[in-house]
């Protein structure tokens, strides 16, 4: 089973005849699934593009959502509406709202939008003024300060999903593909082709996923875990346990591209 591997797309800033070209070429590819690990649009237009995902490419479709897909609308309201949709359209799948689905025989996936969740660097010191802050419903009217709890409860429901349905994926499937959107652990974080320094990892790590996966992979040594993530823009792999391997994509605005094709048996 082949899959194509997509992140960060950002299908909102890509041109008419270029959107077209885009999805002819995943189509002309024969997929057997897509993966796509988040920034697919916005509030808006998020499940528009999920819907001609699914029309012109015609395979089952795998995907969680980044902080972008939320933009100009709030969290609940787009996991709500883009839960109907996943209804509507059986082959849609929003892995956030999913258990464990049976990728290949022997591959099991799981996958949670993920959040960064303020914990890694130096948030209360950061700059970093995040459009997440002003355009998402549950993130504005905060100091930064208060700001922070919210972030940090959204990390947390990541790695509560985490760890729920990854210990089920580890029981039935000898590998594990987690798709998330924030990358779990810095070493991951690659931007600009460097590891995120204190400024911007707050705001590019979802650290409660991160240590939800350290803590629950040891206990499953013969077992391998490989993580799909996004929303940096830069591409980086790092192996933070022998049997865990963490895969950031790279993006570029307007260039909605393959990040990686996924040969799984
Ligand atoms: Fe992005
Ligand atoms: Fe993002």
């Amino acid at each position: 089973m082949r899959a194509l591997w997509l992140t960060d797309i950002h299908l909102n800033f890509v041109t008419a005849p270029d959107l077209e070209g885009f999805y002819d070429d995943l189509a002309a590819a024969a997929p057997d699934a897509l993966l796509i690990s988040g920034d697919i649009g916005e509030a808006t237009s998020v499940r528009g593009f999920l819907r001609q995902l699914a029309e012109r490419i015609g395979v089952p479709t795998y995907f969680v959502l980044g902080n972008h897909d939320f933009y100009f609308g709030s969290i609940a309201l787009v996991r709500r509406e883009v839960g109907e949709l996943c209804h509507e359209i059986p082959r849609l799948n929003y892995l956030t709202a999913e258990g464990v689905v049976p990728l290949a025989a022997d591959v099991g996936l799981i996958g949670h939008d993920g959040w960064a969740d303020a914990r890694e660097g130096d948030y209360l010191r950061s700059y970093v003024m995040m459009n997440d802050y002003r355009l998402i419903a549950e993130l504005t009217g905060f100091t930064k300060a208060d700001r922070r709890g919210v972030l940090e409860k959204l990390g947390d429901e990541a790695a509560a999903h985490v760890r729920r349905w990854l210990p089920a994926a580890l029981a039935d499937f000898p590998e594990v593909v987690l798709l998330t959107h924030v990358p779990p652990v810095r070493a991951a974080c690659w931007y600009n082709g460097q590891i995120s320094d204190d400024e911007w990892a707050p705001h590019f790590v979802c650290r409660a996923v991160g240590d939800a996966i350290l803590e629950i992979m040891p206990k499953y040594p013969r077992r391998r875990l490989t993580v799909l993530c996004g929303h940096t823009h830069s591409r980086g792999e790092c192996q933070p346990l022998p049997n865990v391997k963490i895969l950031t994509g790279a993006a570029q605005y307007g260039h909605p591209a393959v990040e990686r094709v996924l040969d799984f048996t």
